[in-house]
């Protein structure tokens, strides 16, 4: 009787070795996958983010797409753009710089001129054009 009981204990601890390993995955799992997804910064993903910071990740082409439309050039009138089709960290046109201006100064206009109904963009000075016509 004695052996039988000791031998039921030693297999309930082995079950219990094997399935609370197990159920700890899971519930492991499922705690990951239910902690909200962040989405990655710009900062977060690009090596060379320095007024974009907040901007999510996903967003940063399709504002260049607009400031292009704005400005009415191309993604090479701010990045040398290597045959890879990479460089875009680089700092080498001084048209990325005073980009980078023209963001803090646009943003710097939306945060004094909360009041104001339409925010300001880059296409309320620019209209399509890199050098506003007044
Ligand atoms: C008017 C200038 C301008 C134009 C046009 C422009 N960019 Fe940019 N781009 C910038 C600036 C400025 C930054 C850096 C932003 C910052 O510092 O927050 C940047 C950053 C980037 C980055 C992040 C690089 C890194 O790793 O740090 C990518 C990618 C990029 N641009 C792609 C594009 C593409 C693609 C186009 C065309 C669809 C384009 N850009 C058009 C000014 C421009
Ligand atoms: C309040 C008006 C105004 C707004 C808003 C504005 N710009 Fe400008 N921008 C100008 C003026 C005026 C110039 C030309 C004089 C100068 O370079 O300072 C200029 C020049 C530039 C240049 C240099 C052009 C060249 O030929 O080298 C770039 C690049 C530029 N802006 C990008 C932007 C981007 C990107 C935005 C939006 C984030 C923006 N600007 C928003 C008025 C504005």
């Amino acid at each position: 009787m004695r052996s039988s009981r000791s031998f039921s204990l030693r297999q309930n601890a082995l079950i219990a070795s094997m399935v609370l390993p197990a159920i700890l995955l899971v519930v492991a799992s499922v705690a990951q996958e239910q902690a909200p997804e962040k989405p990655l910064t710009a900062k977060e993903k690009f090596k060379n983010i320095k007024v974009l910071k907040n901007l999510p990740a996903d967003d940063l082409i399709p504002v260049m797409r607009k400031w292009n439309a704005a400005l009415g050039v191309k993604c090479d009138f701010c990045h040398v753009i290597n045959p890879d089709h990479t460089g875009f960290d680089k700092d080498d046109k001084p048209q990325k710089g005073a980009a980078r201006k023209m963001v803090q100064m646009t943003m710097d206009i939306n945060k004094r001129h909360k009041v104001v109904e339409k925010k300001v963009t880059c296409n309320t000075c620019h209209k399509g054009h890199a050098e506003p016509e007044n």
